[in-house]
């Protein structure tokens, strides 16, 4: 079996040799581990909370630093100025996710920023008053889905059409999603998928479903929890009207902290569109003078309501220094060998034990692999967190694996996959 030439083996010696040729293998060093008996844990659930970097803790000790020694002062005399301090963060968040600056802004979070984003963009009127989701899309998604649409005064049963896997299949096929999208594009106000399923690891073809989308008059949003730091992602190119992340699973910026925006640079200056208004979207140069009426910054910063979380954004900036050195190609490059890897030594366990349902295909994945035991799930969960293996959960019966990129090595996978055939035996 290999990925990209490379004839993959089953041996600790293989592994290690393909750490010693991995050209980002220093970036591990850049993390704290959780340690498991004194010893770095086998962390594979970078799909769900990142890990730490080294230079999170002084940039916000930096911060509270400025805050101690300056007090208000620091909006304008920290070391990093608090005023503008998002934009610390915009030109590697458009270089992440393929963007031009303009498009792009980190504020809020997931959530929050998925209704902001449909308050512009999901405008139903009686012909087109459909959105079309994943059956299978993260609940909040759901939740928040279903609530635009009753706020609008329509009804989710009939409004929301959900993609469903054909019968005895566990993921969508491209297809069918763009013959749903052939079917009902006229009463479609909203396409809004993810773009890597959080719970079966699939990617979806994101190019093709917003040239159908847009040849039917639909507006396309992506929901990239699962796709932000993982895939290669050309948002500008690809042309959806909005999509937003968040930035604590592969992003690495710690726990609840801040999401991204990317608002396609078409709306950049429609101020017909209908949003809600804050005063940190509100021109930079007269935001001070504190008028009643709202004048916003073209482009993504212009959904911005508050200003910033300086503590969250400190931690945020450690991780996307690394990701600008390191780069998405090459992150990519390493995660389809990481991850074929992972499913190379998988499908060497003895037969039954483990079945992926995540695509084989890599260009319908990134990172993780969703694998279903014939074990009890929880039970295997609890075996492997006694061996200092980190990996998560996801009802009814899904253990996620995950191996990043930026920290995870070629060892690790070998590692997990070893403890995995232990329990395969027992
Ligand atoms: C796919 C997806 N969407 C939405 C969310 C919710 O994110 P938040 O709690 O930041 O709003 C998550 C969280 O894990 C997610 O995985």
């Amino acid at each position: 079996m290999s990925s990209e030439g490379v004839r993959f083996e089953a041996s600790e010696e293989f592994a290690r040799r393909m750490d010693a040729e991995d050209p980002l293998r220093h970036f591990r060093d850049e993390f704290l581990f959780p340690l498991h008996h004194g010893e770095q844990s086998i962390y594979l659930v970078g799909n769900s909370l990142g890990l730490q970097p080294r230079k999170a803790k002084p940039y916000v000790v930096e911060a509270l630093e400025d805050w101690e020694k300056l007090g208000v002062e620091g909006h304008f005399a920290a070391r990093h100025s608090w005023m503008p301090y998002h934009e610390l963060l915009t030109e590697q968040t458009a270089r992440l996710v393929g963007a031009q600056p303009l498009e792009v802004v980190v504020m809020n979070t997931l959530s929050v920023n998925l209704h902001l984003m449909m308050v512009s963009f999901y405008q139903p009127t009686r012909e087109r008053s459909k959105i079309l989701m994943e059956a299978g899309a993260f609940p909040s998604d759901q939740y928040a889905v279903a609530s635009q649409v009753r706020f609008h005064g329509y009804s989710p049963e009939r409004d929301i059409l959900r993609l469903t896997p054909r019968s005895g299949e566990e993921t969508l096929r491209t297809e069918d999603i763009l013959e749903t999208i052939e079917r009902h594009g006229r009463e479609i106000a909203l396409v809004m998928l993810g773009n890597v399923n959080y719970l079966t690891g699939q990617a979806f073809d994101m190019a093709a479903i917003t040239r159908a989308a847009h040849r039917h008059g639909c507006r396309v949003g992506f929901d990239l929890a699962h796709g932000a730091g993982n895939l290669l992602l050309s948002l500008h190119d690809t042309g959806p009207d909005f999509a937003v992340w968040c930035s604590y699973k592969y992003l690495n910026g710690g726990p609840g902290t801040l999401g991204g925006v990317f608002v396609h640079e078409r709306h950049a200056r429609n101020n017909a569109l209908p949003r809600f208004e804050g005063w940190w979207g509100h021109n930079k140069q007269t935001r001070f003078q504190m008028g009643p009426d709202f004048d916003s910054i073209p482009g993504a910063e212009g959904w911005q309501l508050s200003n910033p979380p300086i503590f969250q954004m400190a931690a945020l900036r450690a991780s996307m220094e690394l990701f600008d050195r390191a780069t998405m190609p090459a992150l990519r490059r390493k995660s389809d060998l990481l991850t074929g890897y992972l499913e190379f030594l998988l499908d060497r366990l003895p037969p039954g034990f483990v079945r992926i349902i995540t695509p084989r295909d890599p260009k319908q994945r990134g990172a993780h692999l969703s694998l279903r035991f014939s074990k009890e799930p929880r039970k295997l969960l609890e075996k492997l967190t006694a061996q200092g293996v980190v990996c998560d959960f996801r009802s009814p019966d899904i253990i996620r694996a995950a191996p990043a990129p930026l920290y995870n090595s070629f060892l690790d996978v070998y590692r997990f996959a070893g403890v995995l055939e232990g329990h395969a035996r027992d």
